[in-house]
C-alpha cells in the first residue's frame, strides 16, 4: 500500500468543492496537509463545506471563492484574484460539472452543458496558465467520463444550435469527449513546462449529480444512483491523479481504476483536439497559450500527445 502523500505548503485549486466529487476530495486533500482553495457558487453551501472540512480534518487550511462557472465574467474575476492572492498553484481540479434536462444557454450564449463542463475548464486553465507554469512541476487534473465513449464532435452543431437536435445524455458525453480532446491538446502545449494534465473517470457515483433536473429525467438520474458507488470510493481516481507520487511528470493520460487507459479512438484524434481549442478560443476571446510543437504533416501524433505514460520536466 502507497503512503499518503504530504502536501503540505502544496496549494491546490478545486471548482465544484461545495458538494460530490469536489467536496469529497476537498477532504482526502486537507488531510495531506495542501492549503485548499475552493470553488463554489452558492454561498450558504460554501459555508458548510468549509465546515464539514474543518470538522473532518482538524486544523485544515482551506478558503471558498465564489464564482458561478457558467459566466466568462466570473471565471475572469476568480481567476485575477487567484492570480493575485496565490503565490503558486500546484494542482488545478477542474471538476464543476453537470447535465441539463432542456436546452438552455449560458449568459454568455453556450449550450449550458458545453458552457459549464467544457468551457469553464477550457477559461479558468488559460486564465492561470502562468500560475501553473511558474509553479512547476504542477498538475492539472480534468474530471471527464467513460460517457465520453461512443460519439464524436459535430462542429457544425457543438452546441446543439439546430432546433430539434437536443438531448441531454449526448450532449453530456460529447462535453466529457471534449475534456479528453481538452486534455490531449493541454498536455502538447504544455510540453516542457513541467506543467503536465490528465484528465479521469471517477466511475460511477452517489453524488447530486444532475438533481438540478426537475419530472421524469430528474426522477430516472436518481433512480440510476441506487448502482452508483459511494463517494469515498469515487474520489480516489482523482485524488490519485491530484496528488499521487506515482503520477508526478506523467501527462496526456485518461485514468479510470486509478490506472492510465485508453480513452475512445475520437478522443486520441489531435486534429479535432486542435480545433475544438481553436473554437474554445474564439469563443471565450481568451489569449492563446502554449503554442506546443507542431503535429508533423503525416498527421501522426507528435510524442508529446501521445496516451501512453510520458516524463515532463
Ligand atoms: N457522479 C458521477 O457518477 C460522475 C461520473 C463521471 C464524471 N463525473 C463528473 O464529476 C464532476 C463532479 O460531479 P459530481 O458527480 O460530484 O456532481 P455534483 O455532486 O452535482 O457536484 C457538482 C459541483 O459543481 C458545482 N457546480 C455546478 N454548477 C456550477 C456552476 N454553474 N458554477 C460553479 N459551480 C457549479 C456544484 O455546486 P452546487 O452545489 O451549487 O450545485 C457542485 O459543487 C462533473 O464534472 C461530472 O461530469 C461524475
Amino acid at each position: 500500500m502507497q503512503d499518503t502523500p504530504n502536501l503540505a505548503g502544496k496549494t491546490v485549486v478545486i471548482t465544484g468543492a461545495t458538494g460530490g466529487l469536489g467536496l469529497e476530495a476537498a477532504i482526502g486533500i486537507a488531510a495531506m496537509q495542501a492549503n485548499l482553495v475552493l470553488v463554489g457558487r452558492n454561498h450558504a453551501k460554501g459555508e458548510a463545506a468549509l465546515a464539514r472540512i474543518r470538522r473532518e480534518v482538524p486544523g485544515a487550511v482551506a478558503e471558498m471563492h465564489y464564482a458561478d462557472l457558467t459566466r466568462l465574467d466570473d471565471i475572469r474575476a476568480l481567476a485575477a484574484t487567484l492570480n493575485e492572492q496565490l503565490p503558486r498553484i500546484d494542482v488545478l481540479l477542474n471538476n464543476a460539472g453537470s447535465m441539463f434536462a432542456k436546452r438552455d444557454t449560458t449568459a454568455d450564449g453556450f449550450e449550458c452543458t458545453f458552457g459549464l463542463d467544457h468551457m469553464a475548464y477550457f477559461a479558468l486553465t488559460l486564465l492561470l496558465w502562468d500560475k501553473l507554469v511558474q509553479s512547476a512541476p504542477s498538475r492539472i487534473v480534468n474530471i471527464a467520463s467513460e460517457a465520453h465513449r461512443g460519439v464524436t464532435l459535430d462542429f457544425e452543431n457543438l452546441q446543439y444550435q439546430r432546433p430539434g437536435s437536443y438531448s441531454a445524455w449526448q450532449a453530456y458525453r460529447r462535453a466529457k469527449l471534449c475534456n479528453v480532446l481538452f486534455t490531449r491538446e493541454l498536455a502538447r502545449r504544455l510540453d516542457g513546462t513541467g506543467v503536465t494534465a490528465n484528465c479521469v473517470h471517477p466511475g460511477f457515483v452517489a453524488t447530486g449529480f444532475g438533481d438540478n433536473n426537475r419530472g421524469l429525467y430528474g426522477l430516472a438520474i436518481r433512480f440510476t444512483k441506487l448502482f452508483a458507488i459511494p463517494l469515498k470510493e469515487g474520489v480516489k481516481t482523482p485524488v490519485h491523479a491530484a496528488t499521487s507520487p506515482e503520477i508526478a511528470g506523467k501527462t496526456g493520460l485518461y485514468l479510470s481504476k486509478s490506472k492510465p487507459c485508453e480513452p475512445s479512438a475520437a478522443a486520441k484524434n489531435d486534429e479535432t483536439a486542435r480545433r475544438l481549442w481553436d473554437e474554445s478560443l474564439r469563443l471565450s476571446g481568451l489569449e492563446d497559450r502554449g503554442q506546443g510543437r507542431e503535429v508533423p504533416g503525416d498527421g501522426s501524433a507528435p510524442e508529446a500527445a501521445r496516451p501512453s505514460a510520458r516524463t515532463s520536466a
